[in-house]
């Protein structure tokens, strides 16, 4: 089996569907190996997301990543890394098919729910980034 990191962003904190989401990724079989809910601030966030430090919308994404609280977590199944993001659905919500987490919950691109690691390479990068080796049993 496989792990994979994803974060339920600030817009569906605030909204109330941490729960929701979170049932959704257990339905679909994933195992919590490690969770928590925290803030960044706007330095975390930008070395969180320093691969996308060239892109036009990187300013927006920092900003609105470090303006509330988040809940990252360490997920595990077989090919976890591509299941969740297709339970994720697209980037852009109004691209994104029935039944996903970002049709269900995201509110545009950059306000899209929940994020999902995209490689092998950025899930180690990113499950280090948030979580000691002791947290991760
Ligand atoms: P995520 O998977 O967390 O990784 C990079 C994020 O950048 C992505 O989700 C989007 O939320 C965000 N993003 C991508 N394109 C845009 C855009 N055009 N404007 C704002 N944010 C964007």
């Amino acid at each position: 089996s496989q792990r994979t990191f994803s974060i339920i962003k600030p817009d569906a904190v605030r909204k109330g569907y941490t729960a929701a989401i979170l049932a959704e990724i257990e339905k679909a079989g994933f195992k919590i190996v490690a969770i928590k809910k925290i803030g960044l601030t706007k330095e975390q966030a930008e070395g969180f997301y320093y691969v996308h430090a060239a892109r036009p919308f990187f300013g927006e994404l920092t900003t609105f990543m470090s303006s509330g609280t988040i809940v990252p977590m360490v997920l595990e199944k077989d090919n976890a890394i591509a299941d969740l993001r297709t339970l994720m659905g697209a980037t852009d919500p109004a691209k994104a098919d029935e039944g996903t987490i970002r049709k269900k919950y995201a509110s545009s691109i950059g306000e899209n729910a929940i994020h999902g690691s995209d490689a092998e390479d950025t899930a180690a990068f990113e499950i280090g980034y948030f979580f000691a080796g002791y947290e991760l049993k």
